[in-house]
């Protein structure tokens, strides 16, 4: 059979990710690979209609199409997700609509269950067969184990184009944007007390995105930055060569990092507004993510209210709302909250959002994280201390002075208890005791912060 992949890494044959679809092409010799680099090519394809429509003549011929991708920053990398735009706008499904899809990351697993949702959701508009994923760590070649694992991933693969089996739609159509937000009278302005707020967007002129910004701009009573993203003056997105990673420094020449510093460094409360492309941000926005990674795995938006404004259908975009507010909470920052124009309430949510953000920016509220923010966290301890720190020296310096390397087995104290309390259960009694008023147990450790509150509350009160 022919398959046709389109791999989405930058990197082209030096991709990760490639090899192991190399991995595959050398285990399944009667089957013809062609691969797409759709991620290399990306402004080729965008520019010369030669390359595009020899891509969609490869595609076309091939009984399946298997996407090869890292996940870059929750995602597929901006150059992949621009190819996907492209399909859209050069009204291409057609050429993909009915071939069995399948697709393949690697990653470190942070947020790859995102990403594969995501190609998941877009082989379903394109009316692809999807039939399932493949998920590896960048590292998972090397073991015969999962070497086995690959191997019936894409057996199955192959079994489920020739029996052509059946496949449902998983993700529904979205619905039609209609842009439903039009400023009536204006808003009561919040007083910002001296926040500094930063509003970065991509709508152009006269859309409902720009008009959700100006919106957003009239509730605040004091100075608002606002800028387009295109001001960044990015020559390009993330090339994944990860030369950053000693002094987290890009290799870009360009006005990425300065706009970084002049918008998102100083902002106390920082909103990002984009319009749904498909089923994520527009590929610019995906691009000044994936160029964010030059600030390594360092908490970039540590301590900042975070707000987004959506123009689009977001309701029904549950994996886009995931990915935005974790985007927020894995970088230190808290979300403030989202607004979208998909109800006929944007106004009052864009005045809501403004007074929020300020109240909270004053309080210094940071919520406490939920599990992607806590389980993120440790996939980044580990991996860098694990491995990656002999390169991202960066992240590991960082680390180490903010005491992000927290091991449970550096909890000397506690594994002193722990050890205590495991012996005593070999004694009968106590191990009885223990099973009796276990309830109990559980809670007198935290009986002497709630003694404490009043006074703690009072104190908060005078300040
Ligand atoms: C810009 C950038 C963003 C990344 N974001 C993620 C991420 O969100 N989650 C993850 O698990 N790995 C992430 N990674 C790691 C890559 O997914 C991983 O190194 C992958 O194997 C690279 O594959 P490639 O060589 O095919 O491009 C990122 C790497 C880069 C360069």
């Amino acid at each position: 059979m022919q398959i046709c992949i389109i791999s989405g890494s930058p990197k082209g044959e030096k991709s990760v990710t490639l090899q192991y679809v190399r991995f595959l092409e050398e285990a399944f010799p009667d089957h013809t690979f062609t691969v797409l680099h759709a991620g290399r090519e990306i402004q080729a394809l965008e520019r010369q209609e030669e390359a595009w429509d020899g891509l969609l003549a490869t595609v076309e011929e091939c009984d399946g199409v298997l996407w090869a991708t890292p996940v870059y920053v929750m995602l597929v990398p901006a150059q992949l997700k621009r190819f996907i735009e492209l399909i859209g706008e050069r009204n291409a499904a057609g050429v993909f609509s009915g071939k069995y899809a399948a697709c393949l990351t690697t990653s470190i697993r942070f947020f790859d269950h995102t990403a594969h949702a995501y190609l998941h959701g877009i082989c379903d508009d394109l009316g692809m067969r999807y039939v399932g994923f493949c998920s590896a760590h960048m590292e998972d070649l090397r073991s015969e184990a999962f070497q086995e694992q690959l191997i019936f991933f894409f057996s199955d693969f192959l079994e489920a184009i020739v029996e052509r089996r059946p496949v449902q739609r998983v993700f529904p159509p979205l619905p039609a944007i209609e842009p439903s937000y039009a400023p009536t009278s204006p808003p009561v302005p919040v007083d910002t007390r001296g926040k500094r707020v930063a509003i970065l967007h991509d709508g152009e002129p006269g859309s409902g995105l720009a008009a959700m910004v100006d919106g957003l701009a009239a509730c605040c009573a004091g100075p608002v930055q606002v800028a387009h993203i295109r001001d960044a003056g990015m020559k390009g997105g993330c090339l994944g060569c990860c030369r950053c990673a000693f002094e987290n420094t890009c290799v870009y020449d360009d006005g990425f990092s300065a706009f970084w510093e002049e918008y998102v460094v100083p902002a106390d409360i920082l909103v990002m507004a984009g319009t749904i492309r498909d089923r994520f941000l527009s590929a610019a926005w995906k691009q000044f993510f994936d160029r964010s990674f030059s600030n390594g795995h360092v908490p970039a938006f540590e301590g900042k209210q975070i707000g987004y404004l959506v123009e689009g259908p977001l309701g029904h975009l549950s994996n886009l709302r995931e990915v935005l507010t974790d985007l927020a909470t894995m970088e230190g920052a808290n979300l403030a909250g989202i607004v979208t124009d998909e109800s006929g309430e944007t106004g009052a949510a864009l005045h809501a959002l403004a007074e929020r953000s300020v109240r909270l920016a004053d309080r210094g509220y940071i919520a406490p994280p939920t599990f992607p923010a806590v389980a993120g966290h440790k996939i980044f301890r580990d991996e860098i201390w694990g491995g990656m720190r002999a390169i991202f020296k960066a992240d590991d310096r960082y680390y180490r002075q903010h005491g992000l390397y927290d091991f449970p087995t550096r909890d000397y104290p506690k594994r002193i208890v722990t050890r205590v309390t495991s012996l005593a259960m070999s004694i009968p009694a106590v191990r009885r005791d223990v099973v009796k008023n276990m309830p109990d147990y559980m809670v007198q450790p935290l009986q002497k912060s709630i003694e404490s509150s009043r006074v703690l509350a009072e104190r908060k009160k005078r300040r």
